[in-house]
């Protein structure tokens, strides 16, 4: 019986030591040091494939992920981030709601010598920040604007059409990029009279849609039609991304267009995969493709450059000026996708299955 009892206390012993030390924040840091990982949201896919690449790009080298999402709320993210600090991250990667509301919270991660790393987002109005991954977001707009350019055949022909523009979240700097490489290709056209903007709205800040949300380009599109093209047919609307594209359609459709009939260009970005359907479908014409995996793959070098004192690849030190300083960039390319290279720009890089975007 004793030999029982005493066998009994030294497994519950076990277990329990077990358990304290599973808890302790030392076995956390001994399985790696922790990455805090901020993202915008989860209502757009591309925020959930990249929050799952950095994560297993993350995990697979030894570190631990703190990833959370924020809802497009920005005191949740102003908690998250205030959460990891005081948890002993290693380093912060952000993909931020407002660019210039983390400003003081990001204070707090330099008091405590952690660094952060920008993603895709610049965070603007802060000293408190490392390097930047992104993509060539000026870049994005001048592939827009040059799929409208061949789509209508500006260059060469003599005819005019309507188009409307709608530019993203005015306090995303990508949002100010994306419309600056838009208009650069396009506003001389508009000068010379081919393109039309029958509402005149072609200003950012009467164009811009906040959060970069599908239901309020929705009711933008819907006014819009309502009041300048009850006699007239728009052409093409230039969206800068595939959930405004969606609202888009949605007010096309109802306002009577026909998709395969008289429905018009419209453009988008983020390759989601409803766009992707949708684009086979003729209800979008076209999104550019930003390659998650490659933007998280270079996030990741950035990391382990702050934490590991090794030196990432940067390829660019002149275009982001965050009013601090000129952030260290590597930019990534973007590539426009339309119904003829689906197959070969998304399929075959294994980034959707041929099942997925068929089905
Ligand atoms: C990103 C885009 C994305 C948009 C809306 C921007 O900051 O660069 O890829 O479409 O946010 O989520």
């Amino acid at each position: 019986m004793k030999k029982i009892f005493w066998l009994l206390m030294l497994l519950m012993t076990f277990i329990m030591t077990g358990c304290n030390d599973s808890n302790s924040k030392d076995s956390v840091n001994s399985n790696g040091k922790i990455v805090g990982v901020a993202m915008p949201t989860q209502l757009a896919q591309r925020w959930i494939q990249d929050g799952d690449h950095i994560k297993s790009k993350l995990e697979a080298k030894g570190y631990t992920v703190d990833l959370k999402y924020a809802e497009d709320n920005i005191q949740t993210q102003v908690n998250q981030l205030r959460e990891m600090i005081n948890s002993g991250v290693s380093c912060l990667v952000v993909a931020s709601i407002d660019s210039t509301a983390l400003v003081e919270v990001l204070e707090q991660a330099k008091q405590k010598n952690i660094p952060v790393i920008a993603y895709d987002r610049l965070l603007m109005d802060t000293d408190s920040l490392s390097y930047y991954a992104t993509f060539d977001n000026k870049g994005v707009g001048i592939l827009i604007g040059r799929y409208i350019e061949i789509a209508l055949n500006l260059k060469n022909t003599d005819r005019t059409f309507n188009v409307e523009f709608f530019a993203g979240s005015p306090d995303d700097n990508n949002a100010h990029f994306l419309n600056a490489g838009v208009f650069e290709v396009l506003q001389p056209y508009i000068d010379s009279g081919k393109l039309k903007v029958l509402s005149g709205e072609t200003d950012f800040d009467t164009i811009c849609t906040l959060r970069w949300s599908r239901e309020t380009a929705n009711a933008r599109m819907t006014k819009i039609l309502q009041t300048y093209y009850r006699t007239e047919k728009i052409d093409a609307i230039i969206s800068p991304y595939d959930g405004i594209s969606y609202g888009v359609a949605d007010a096309l459709e109802s306002a009577g267009y026909t998709v395969g009939f008289d429905f018009p260009i419209i453009t988008g970005q983020d390759a989601d995969l409803q766009a992707i359907k949708n684009i086979i479908d003729g209800r979008q014409s076209m999104t550019i493709f930003k390659d998650t995996r490659q933007l998280a793959e270079k996030c990741v070098t950035m990391v382990e450059a702050v934490i590991e004192g090794k030196v990432p690849e940067i390829n660019d030190t002149i275009t982001y000026d965050n009013h601090k300083l000129i952030v260290p960039s590597f930019l990534c390319t973007p590539v426009a996708v339309d119904k003829n290279n689906i197959d070969s720009v998304l399929i075959q890089s294994g980034y959707y299955t041929k099942d997925e975007v068929h089905n």
